[in-house]
């Protein structure tokens, strides 16, 4: 009782300071404010909260278990499970920041390094996941329940909630068999809200801190893709979303005449070259010379034309005069972005058959230097050196580093020129994020756990300069 007012005491307080602050000049003492009231609310809460269950897979069940899924994440509680987590490991420093509401919190996870003046190494999970349909899946998609052969299933499970643990136990295990463990560098973890739909709340704006300059982020590990092989999945890079609506507009006309440049005809005239050049993205992949996320995808998404009559359905003896598509069109860093609006104007919407085009582009293409939003895995990126060796150190494999179909919060990282790879360690796993009866088996789980074993005693301990 007790807790619950004083934390509702809290949130009142933190609206009203957010009310206050609009100018970014007071901003940093507000936030000071808040540290100060969350470590209190932290301090007051952690003489009642229990001791986490012996093992990491319970852990890991019971962090499945808050449920995060959109429309309605939990995000406190998944905040509140994770930082009695952290508290749980010696060294470990947590702080909880409001970038937005007090529904909406960051966490932030830090094991200080020896040499402070070093970038960090900033490794990041996102709090939230995408809804579940419980009638297409064998297993409630909150019940984490663990069958025979060891598969926990979970909305979450392989997206992303299996690194946000594996990171922690990572360093719990490493400071258990060297409780004098003191990294270089300084590593944090960030636990993030808002992934899922676009990052705004989260990653967005955690980056425009203060908060974040702060940390000299030097390299960035965010979540990647299960493998279906033995080796381990690496993405060095995004592609980036255009929604593209194309509009004709032409002579409207009686059902009954047969005459040129109706919008219909405009309009499909243009499906048909786009299918084509769909076509020969797609033939590119089949033939095994580019990878599905090497092309550019561009699938139609809706269509919208016909004249409504009263009955709800179309009036079927006019053309009418505007007909449009739309297209969710996805760009890999290695295209030009430039030569593709091109033929958009040129081919797809070409004012000369009445065409009209409008592109949202749903994310950046280049950083702040004007440079492809990829990360280096070559040797002239040291950290992906690092990063290989400690993967290798371990027993595990990578497999050719990949871009990623969609898009991650690494892409906030790569605009700002912060190296940025995206990895999960799940191998022999089928590829289940967004899908029905996601799991993760805890073999699998706890094999991850080494790797990032590997992966954090070497960033972290890593002394040599980097770009
Ligand atoms: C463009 O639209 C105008 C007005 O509807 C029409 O007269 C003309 O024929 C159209 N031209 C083409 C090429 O579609
Ligand atoms: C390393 O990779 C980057 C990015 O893909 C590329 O621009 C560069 O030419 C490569 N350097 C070497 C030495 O191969
Ligand atoms: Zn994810």
């Amino acid at each position: 009782m007790f807790s619950h007012s004083i934390r509702r005491h809290t949130q009142e307080l933190i609206i009203f300071s957010n009310l206050q602050v609009k100018s970014r000049v007071i901003q940093a003492p507000t936030m000071v404010y808040i540290h100060t009231l969350t470590l209190l609310l932290l301090l007051l809460s952690s003489a009642t909260t229990q001791q986490p269950p012996p093992d990491a897979v319970t852990r890991f069940q019971q962090y499945l278990r808050i449920n995060t899924a959109h429309p309605h994440p939990d995000y406190p509680a998944a905040v509140s499970f994770l930082n009695d987590l952290a508290k749980s490991i010696p060294n470990l420093q947590t702080r909880t920041l409001y970038l937005t509401t007090p529904q909406k919190p960051l966490l932030l996870v830090t094991l200080p390094g020896s040499n402070p003046s070093l970038p960090s190494v900033l490794f990041n999970s996102h709090l939230d996941s995408v809804p579940a349909e419980p009638s297409k899946w064998s297993h409630p998609p909150l019940s984490a329940v663990k069958t025979d052969d060891g598969s926990i299933f979970a909305r979450g499970a392989q997206d992303d909630k299996c690194i946000a643990i594996q990171y922690l136990e990572a360093i719990r295990n490493i400071i258990a068999k060297d409780p004098g463990f003191k990294p270089t560098r300084t590593l944090h973890i960030c636990y993030v809200p808002d992934e899922e739909i676009g990052g705004f709340d989260g990653m967005a704006k955690f980056v425009e801190s203060n908060d974040f300059k702060e940390l000299n982020v030097g390299f960035f590990l965010d979540e990647g893709q299960a493998s279906t092989n033995d080796e381990y999945r690496v993405f060095y890079a995004d592609r980036s979303p255009w929604h593209i609506v194309i509009k004709a507009a032409g002579q409207p006309g009686h059902g009954s005449r047969m005459f040129d440049n109706s919008a219909m005809e405009n309009l499909m005239k243009s499906v048909e070259i786009v299918s084509r050049f769909r076509e020969n993205q797609f033939d590119l992949v089949k033939a095994g010379m580019l990878a599905n996320s090497e092309v550019v995808s561009a699938n139609p998404v809706y269509l919208k034309a016909g004249i409504a009559s009263s009955d709800g359905k179309f009036v079927m003896n006019m053309q009418p005069s505007e007909a449009e598509a739309g297209y969710d069109v996805r760009l890999p860093p290695t295209v030009d972005p430039d030569l593709l609006k091109k033929r958009i104007a040129d081919e797809w919407a070409p004012a000369t058959r009445n065409m009209s085009y409008h592109i949202v582009e749903k994310g950046p293409l280049r950083d702040y230097m004007g440079r492809p939003l990829v990360t280096a895995t070559n040797d002239s990126n040291p950290w992906w050196m690092v990063f290989k060796h400690a993967v290798e150190a371990c027993g595990g494999k990578l497999s050719k580093p990949e871009i990623l179909s969609s898009t991650t919060d690494a892409r906030y990282m790569r605009v700002r020129g912060i190296p940025s790879l995206g990895f999960s360690p799940m191998k022999n796993t089928p590829i289940l994020l967004h899908d029905h009866n996601e799991f993760l088996k805890d073999t699998v789980f706890l094999e991850g756990i080494k790797v990032y074993e590997s992966i954090i005693k070497a960033m972290s301990s890593f002394e040599g300069t980097t770009p």
